[in-house]
């Protein structure tokens, strides 16, 4: 089916969900039934890109750091950054912090109640938009994102590519025309639980489910089919890899600028290859840059390798440490830090696994 669906399937979807969340819903998250549109404007956003069961003890954290938007946008950024590490996708820290510090400046700390001007703020696109705006304004938007296509193409047995134009058009009317507009928050919810908890990518709850003589996907034996995707998402391989640079008992790190990943975010110094490198091949590399001499180096530390996997990259991570007899020429933006500092910077997942085991600085080892 891909048209319009009939108009009875619709409201027995509506009124299904309802039902089943009344009656078997039993997720319970701290946000739920919030209506301090900040609080639900924080855990929309830490959920953007997270799991539930990863996102809970960052929310909390988060919310006891900065319980209001004032405090959120009084804090310095690495204390929110600090809050958020280990997260990902740091972009939404730092328009969390922006949206904060325009919502205390213009418009003397309170949040908007309109969906248009919600939609407007940094970082908030149509989905977290229906969220805050249905939760804590009742206002009739309906939530649209992967869980929703899924739940919506299974249960009226569209397969039309969720990823094409006609096909987010198609599903984005639908899920409007489905919403409860008297219960739009307690819908949205509902939709996101039941897309979680029953109707989930791989092994969904089918046969105790409310729409198993109602959806078309468990009648038609075509619920792993679907919903349909007409792109495969391609993964880009790339090989980082990081000199520690250990001179006097310092070493070296650097905020990550530009638009690429890990913005914001500190790192030690890093060349990236389009293949991997050798430990002496990366040695060369930065004499060659001038940041080291190669003379310098007392002793090149064994290498460590580490990987880490976003959605769309796979990083791969040399780290080779550098003891130093004399402090090498870098470039300007190197800060040197004493080994306890680091914990005072937030760095992405890759490099924490590489913390996690331990540098040796000289002095340690007396
Ligand atoms: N994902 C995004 N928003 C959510 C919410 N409010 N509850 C559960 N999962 C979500």
């Amino acid at each position: 089916m891909n048209s319009n669906p009939p108009s009875p399937l619709k409201k027995a979807f509506t009124k299904g969900l309802l039902k089943w969340n009344a009656g078997e819903n039993s997720r319970l998250m701290p946000w739920k039934g919030e209506k301090d549109p900040y609080r639900i404007w924080i855990s929309e956003i830490i959920l953007q890109q997270t799991r539930v069961e990863q996102g809970l003890g960052y929310y909390k954290r988060f919310i006891k750091t900065f319980p209001d938007i004032r405090q959120l946008a009084a804090a310095p950024d690495e204390k929110v950054f600090k809050c958020w590490e280990g997260l990902g996708y740091y972009s939404r820290c730092r328009n969390l912090l922006a949206t904060a510090r325009f919502i205390a400046r213009e418009r003397d700390g309170r949040f908007p109640d309109s969906y248009e001007t919600i939609l407007s703020l940094k970082g908030i696109g149509p989905y977290t938009a229906a969220a805050i705006s249905s939760f804590a304004f009742q206002l009739p938007h309906a939530v649209v994102d992967g869980n929703v296509y899924r739940v919506l193409s299974r249960y009226f047995g569209m397969d039309t590519p969720v990823d094409s134009t006609a096909g987010k058009k198609m599903f984005n009317r639908l899920a409007e025309e489905l919403l409860d507009p008297k219960q739009p928050g307690l819908y949205n919810q509902a939709i996101m639980d039941f897309g979680a908890v029953v109707c989930r990518p791989a092994a969904p709850l089918c046969d105790s489910c409310v729409f198993r003589k109602k959806c078309i996907a468990f009648r038609d034996g075509l619920v792993s089919k679907l919903p349909v995707k007409a792109k495969k998402t391609r993964i880009r391989e790339r090989w980082f890899s990081y000199t520690i640079p250990l001179y006097n008992n310092s070493l070296a790190v650097r905020r990550r600028t530009g638009k690429d990943i890990w913005q914001d975010l500190y790192e030690f110094p890093m060349i990236e290859t389009k293949k991997k490198i050798s430990p002496e091949k990366l040695v060369k590399a930065i004499a060659e840059k001038k940041w080291v001499d190669k003379k310098s180096v007392i002793t090149c530390g064994k290498p460590l390798f580490f990987r880490q996997q976003l959605s769309h990259q796979l990083i791969n991570g040399m780290f080779v440490e550098l003891h130093l007899q004399q402090r090498p020429a870098g470039e300007p933006d190197w800060q040197w830090i004493k080994k306890k500092q680091l914990e005072k910077f937030s760095f992405p997942g890759l490099i924490n696994q590489y913390l996690a085991q331990g540098i040796a600085l000289p002095r340690d080892r007396r």
